[in-house]
């Protein structure tokens, strides 16, 4: 395993979900002191106890990325705790109100502003808040997670869809404005990345059809994921700045 985080602080929102807890695993697997951070703080804290199990260092903290309060907070502990963040890992989603994002005739409205609320604003306000303190470290990384869902034309899942695609001209927008200060941004967008919770959601017809649309012989994984994390938050990646990577077994191939 390489060690290119020794030394390094990463925090993540969203550190315990399916990918989250790929990746937090990953990254303290390469050195890092990963601040898992998500809303629920039980399975933070297991990720965190079965990283320290392993000999990894990790610290599971409380984050609801849709409250502001919650966001200062989070990233004053991060900082105070650890002396500074190296990079900001902005993964979480809540999706309570997936099954109601149908199309803008049918939505109710309140599932709608819910869903922006937390996915798009509480991306918006982890950045507010985070970039300040990478700039204090002399530089440092932001990444988010977005989706394939942002480049094609569903049939649903319009507001999911609009969300990451912000998410895309965000880190755009990061990359841009602090750039000359040290701060990369970047996204990774996966396709279809099978984890326990989705494997038990999703029907075998519904993975076959999936495994239909990618160029691989497989689905994904968290580890796929928590791959490309761990190259674009390293000093491998000290060059990339302003992309949407796709990792996605080439479900969606883009010029
Ligand atoms: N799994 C996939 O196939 C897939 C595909 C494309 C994109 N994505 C994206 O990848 C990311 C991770 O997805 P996942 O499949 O691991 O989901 P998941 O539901 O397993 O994990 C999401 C995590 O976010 C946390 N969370 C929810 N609301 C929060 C809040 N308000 N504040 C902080 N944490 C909160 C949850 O507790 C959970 O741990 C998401 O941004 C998702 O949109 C996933």
């Amino acid at each position: 395993m390489l060690n290119r985080f020794e030394g390094k602080v990463i925090a993540i929102a969203g550190g315990s979900g399916g990918i989250g807890s790929g990746v937090s695993h990953r990254l303290a697997e390469e050195g890092a002191v990963v601040i898992v951070g998500d809303i629920n703080l039980n399975a933070a804290e297991q990720t965190a106890a079965e990283i320290a199990a392993k000999g990894g260092r990790a610290m599971p903290l409380k984050i609801d990325i849709g409250d502001e309060a919650s966001v200062t907070s989070f990233i004053k502990i991060a900082v105070s705790t650890h002396g500074g963040i190296d990079g900001f890992y902005v993964n979480a989603v809540d999706s309570s109100h997936s099954r109601d994002d149908s199309d803008p005739v049918a939505i109710d409205m309140a599932a709608y502003d819910h869903m922006m609320h937390v996915n798009s604003r509480g991306y918006f306000l982890c950045t507010r808040h985070a970039v300040p303190q990478l700039i204090a470290r002399g530089g440092g990384c932001m990444l988010y997670t977005s989706s394939g869902a942002a480049f094609v034309g569903l049939p649903n899942r319009p507001v999911y869809a609009m969300i990451k695609s912000g998410i895309h001209a965000l880190s755009r927008h990061v990359a841009s404005r602090f750039g000359k200060q040290g701060v990369r941004s970047n996204v990774i967008a996966p396709g279809l990345i099978l984890h326990p919770v989705m494997a038990a959601a999703l029907g075998p017809q519904f993975l076959e059809e999936g495994l239909k649309g990618v160029k691989a012989p497989r689905l994904g994984q968290p580890k796929d994921i928590a791959a490309m994390a761990a190259l674009l938050l390293s000093d491998d990646g000290a060059f990339v700045t302003g992309q949407v990577i796709s990792v996605d077994g080439g479900a969606t191939m883009r010029p």
